[in-house]
């Protein structure tokens, strides 16, 4: 028996489409897009183009070219955040951002000396929007929060955040690495300028994919520099999206499995999907609610819960209980900091971090009677 509740991190099991779609394209395609006018380098060119649109669609984008596929939302942060911060700005972040946001701007610190302004986080583990707004000075050049903690699955006001970045005509960037899939989300309505994700987690794509929206009138400027297949006479990098950020041949195995997830998620429907990992994360809270050893971090509510548990036992190591669950019980979680000690110093879960399980579209009520039966042996052993 093996449980896989690591999703958060990335989705381990993809829909069947997903592995033919990668080999079908690795057998029968194998070229490079955008550049070779020959047969397979065309279809190697529609397949892109064809993810590009299917993306797009899931995420209410009506312009695809203003979606730039990356290799994952750390390269589609460090662009937005890398690519607008100037000298001497300042930024606003929610006090739960992973380090793929915290660690570049730590390095503007040093560089640009960019100033960041971290927020408070609520007891119900989300940003208040009135923070935003009273931390606004006239240096700030950005703000950035994510849709939903990867630490506790809370999910944060972005309308309201991105309202006020409107109001003020500073350019609300979001991550949305956890929620793409799990959450619908419609940047065709939002109040937001920059939206990062990853290919491989929600949307059920493979490793090494992901996207960044880029909201029409914002140009960061690009992290790498090179061949595009467009405007070859040039030396210089052409002022376009997408390609502007695309240089070098992409990872098309990788865009090929992304569009076949993408199909499958339009056919299921990003509704459907919110609402069996509902059902399942209801079934997952009461249970964890009823083992009285256990305290659990973030919104104790699947209305606003992207599909993240994390917990701790009292005077039980982190790591020794999901070794345990592992071991026994075969049922993978993930144990420590996940890659956001910002979060967990505003939860007061640094430095020994919480064992987080995580759900998605594969996990089953089965499952989740399984984990909680497993726990409770464990936590009482
Ligand atoms: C909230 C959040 N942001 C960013 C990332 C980075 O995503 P990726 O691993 O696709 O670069 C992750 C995933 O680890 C995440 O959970």
């Amino acid at each position: 028996l093996d449980i896989y509740l690591d999703n958060a991190a990335t989705s381990r099991r993809k829909p069947e489409t997903v592995y033919a779609a990668v080999d079908a394209f690795m057998r029968n395609v194998g070229a490079s897009p955008a550049r070779s006018v020959h047969g397979y380098g065309i279809e190697a060119s529609r397949i892109v183009e064809s993810a590009r649109e299917e993306v797009s669609g899931l995420l209410g984008v009506s312009d695809s070219s203003r979606l730039v596929l990356t290799s994952g939302c750390t390269e589609s942060l460090n662009i937005a955040i890398l690519g607008m911060l100037k000298h001497g700005d300042h930024v606003i972040v929610s006090g739960l951002e992973h380090n793929s946001v915290m660690r570049p701007l730590t390095a503007l610190a040093h560089r640009r000396s960019v100033g960041t302004t971290r927020l408070p986080v609520t007891s119900a583990g989300t940003t208040d929007p009135t923070c935003v707004e009273t931390s606004i000075l006239p240096t700030t050049a950005m703000i950035i929060s994510t849709h939903a903690s990867n630490v506790t699955g809370a999910i944060q006001p972005i309308a309201e955040i991105g309202g006020i970045a409107r109001t003020h005509d500073i350019p609300f960037l979001l991550d949305a690495a956890q929620t793409v899939g799990h959450v619908p989300v419609d940047l065709g309505s939002l109040p937001v300028d920059m939206c990062a994700f990853s290919g491989h987690k929600g949307l059920m794509g493979p490793q090494g994919t992901g996207a960044l929206y880029i909201r029409k009138g914002i140009y960061p400027a690009p992290l790498m520099y090179g061949g595009t297949g467009s405007a070859s006479t040039e030396e210089t990098q052409p002022p376009v999206l997408p390609d502007m950020y695309e240089s070098g041949t992409p990872n098309t195995p990788g865009i090929a499995g992304l569009l076949a997830a993408a199909k499958f998620l339009r056919k299921t429907t990003i509704a459907a999907i919110h609402a069996h990992l509902e059902s399942i994360g209801v079934a997952f809270i009461a249970g964890l609610k009823e083992i009285g050893e256990v305290t659990l971090y973030g919104p104790g509510t699947m209305l606003l819960n992207s599909g993240v548990f994390s917990f701790t036992v009292a005077n039980r190591d982190p790591g020794e209980l999901a070794e345990k669950l592992e071991r026994k019980h075969g049922i993978m979680t993930r144990v420590g900091l996940h890659c956001a000690p910002s979060a967990h110093k505003s939860i007061g879960t640094f430095p020994a971090g919480t064992v987080r399980a995580s759900i998605g579209y594969y996990t089953t009520k089965n499952d989740v009677e399984v984990f909680l039966r497993a726990l409770k042996e464990v936590v009482r052993a």
